[in-house]
């Protein structure tokens, strides 16, 4: 397995400021309480370490057993952080570059709709209590290549029961910024900013469904969708949505951004599926990024197992828009 491992990766725990301690520390930072929470860490190594999206993280959290093996190898950090889809910056994968421009510090995620009560928290203070673990998981966009991530991050499930959603909630409708000063993409007014994506409740509390903070044991690159974006490996790659800020729980199928531009192309389901063609191109094989490698694509990218029973039955009422 080609796991790519930095450097700081091999520091003993004990040299390292602990995972919760570090997100904490940031959120400490963004709030203004800097020059207390920074002398109160002061002591601890790593607490002076920057924490810049792309920067090492001092204390990787463990890879689950249970995802610390995708079958292929890893795709190579240069490759799948050089290669993005992330319109918000331009419509073509070469967007690292321009991504920079995104401004994370102080960013926050408000989870709102049918709850309990709406909460706006720090992206900081939200990774900084969750259980954070990595995930090694296989990527398959929609235009038929993939790749291979460790990803860091914490269940989805988890962010739902932050947000305490009445029973009422049957969907999840998550939401990218909206800043066209910072991001041109936005500026390209035929496109219907800001970026939606939606899930159903069963969906979101699968246990695959990851939001994800780190990638390579690193604080998330900006380009891969900091400082916290979803990721659902067993669905096309574009339901996996980047730079969250608002998760609202709804009662009513979500429109999603591709869905609202060319619905008879991108649906709600997006379910992986070797056999159902897009419009304009086969989906039975992928390209592998970083080889020269074609391979045969799997149905729910491989992850029937997990995910499979979430969708009993619907096959007939659905037919090919649970694929597409
Ligand atoms: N999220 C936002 N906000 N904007 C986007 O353009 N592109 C999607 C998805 N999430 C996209 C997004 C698509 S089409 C894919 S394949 C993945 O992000 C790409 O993720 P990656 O750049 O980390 O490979």
């Amino acid at each position: 397995m080609n796991i790519l491992r930095n450097p700081r990766w091999a520091l003993p725990e004990s040299a390292v400021t602990s995972e919760a301690v570090f997100w904490n520390r940031r959120a400490i930072l963004a709030a203004g309480g800097g020059l207390m929470a920074a002398g109160a860490l002061a002591g601890l190594p790593g607490a002076a370490s920057a924490a810049a999206p792309g920067e090492p993280l001092a204390s990787p959290p463990a890879t689950n057993p249970a995802h610390a093996d995708a079958g292929r190898a890893v795709t190579p950090e240069p490759v799948a952080s050089a290669y993005n889809n992330f319109y918000e910056f331009g419509s073509h994968k070469e967007i690292a570059r321009a991504a920079q421009a995104l401004r994370t510090d102080g960013w926050t995620v408000t989870l709102d709709g049918l709850v309990e009560a709406p909460l706006t928290i720090g992206a900081d203070e939200l990774i900084g209590q969750m259980p954070l673990e990595e995930r090694i998981y296989r990527h398959r966009c929609v235009e038929a290549w993939s790749m291979v991530v460790p990803w860091t991050g914490f269940p989805l499930a988890r962010l739902v029961e932050l947000a305490k959603p009445l029973s009422s909630a049957k969907y999840l409708r998550f939401e990218t910024f909206l800043d066209p000063e910072v991001a041109r993409g936005q500026r390209q007014h035929w496109y219907p900013w800001p970026y939606v994506e939606g899930l159903t409740m069963a969906e979101a509390t699968n246990e695959l469904a990851f939001m994800v903070a780190g990638a390579y044991g690193k604080v998330l690159h900006k380009q891969f969708g900091a400082p916290i974006r979803l990721h659902l490996p067993w669905k096309y790659g574009f339901k996996s949505i980047k730079s969250v800020v608002r998760v609202s729980f709804v009662a009513e199928r979500p429109i999603s951004f591709w869905e609202e531009l060319q619905s008879a192309e991108y649906g709600f389901w997006a379910n992986v599926n070797p056999a159902v063609p897009h419009p304009r191109w086969s989906q039975a094989e992928e390209r592998v990024l970083g080889t020269d490698e074609r391979v045969p694509t799997v149905r729910f990218n491989g992850y029937g197992p997990e995910v499979a029973g979430l969708y009993a039955g619907m096959e007939a009422e659905l037919g090919d828009r649970l694929w597409r």
